[in-house]
């Protein structure tokens, strides 16, 4: 009788998976992002062109003279609800990613070929800090300030996964130097010089 009862339980529950489950939640971007994301796209009306970004490629170099490509939920929807994202980097000969943190999402760096110095500052201070070079995977935990530059000579290629499908990124020059926020009190809140603070203003477009 036992086993018996066991095995239909079993079945009842695979079956009853069978129909509630829910194998991907493709994001419907027309749905609009709430807290707690995207609605899903209809089953119906998902293909396989969903689960395939094809814009993974850098395109100019930014201010920080690095090109960057990101694949997050809002250009790659088959990633809502997978809580994470990918991004690629092509750094020139001497090219930096400048000190930022991502505060919802730990870091994944798959280096290439080349020397990538990459690091981290942990919240007691500690300066966590490697060259890497290919066959080489670094992880970055989340929140804590970290920088990468291209230590070697010629163009280098990264890859970075990071675990938010769409991860929040302040880069400490921007905040400072790329926003409204008044020189005087970016002088007394750092304690940077003014020729200084307007210097980096110009370069990264800040007012006050
Ligand atoms: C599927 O897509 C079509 C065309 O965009 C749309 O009209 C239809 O409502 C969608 N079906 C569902 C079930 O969302
Ligand atoms: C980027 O490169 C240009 C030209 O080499 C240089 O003038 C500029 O200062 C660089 N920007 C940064 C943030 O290093
Ligand atoms: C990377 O660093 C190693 C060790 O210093 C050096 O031998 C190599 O030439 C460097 N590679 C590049 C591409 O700069």
């Amino acid at each position: 009788m036992t086993p018996i009862f066991f095995l239909f339980a079993f079945l009842l529950c695979t079956i009853n998976s069978h129909v509630v489950a829910r194998d991907f939640c493709v994001a419907d971007l027309k749905g609009g992002v709430t807290s707690v994301g995207y609605p899903c796209k209809s089953p119906t009306n998902v293909t396989i062109d969903d689960f395939v970004f094809s814009n993974f490629k850098v395109g100019t170099s930014n201010q920080f003279n690095f090109s960057g490509a990101y694949a997050i939920v809002d250009n790659f929807p088959a990633l809502n609800g997978l809580g994470f994202s990918i991004a690629r980097a092509e750094l020139e000969e001497g090219a930096t990613i400048p000190l930022h943190a991502h505060v919802d999402a730990d870091e994944v760096v798959i280096a290439g070929p080349g020397n990538y110095t990459t690091g981290f500052i942990s919240s007691d201070n500690v300066v966590y800090i490697k060259t890497l070079t290919e066959g080489n995977i670094f992880v970055i935990p989340k929140g804590l300030l970290h920088f990468g530059f291209n230590a070697g000579k010629g163009k280098i290629s990264t890859l970075y996964v990071l675990s938010s499908e769409k991860p929040s990124t302040q880069i400490v020059d921007l905040a400072l130097f790329g926003s409204k926020l008044d020189s005087s009190i970016i002088q007394k809140t750092t304690f940077l010089d003014d020729a200084q603070i307007k210097k980096l203003k110009a370069l990264f477009k800040g007012s006050g």
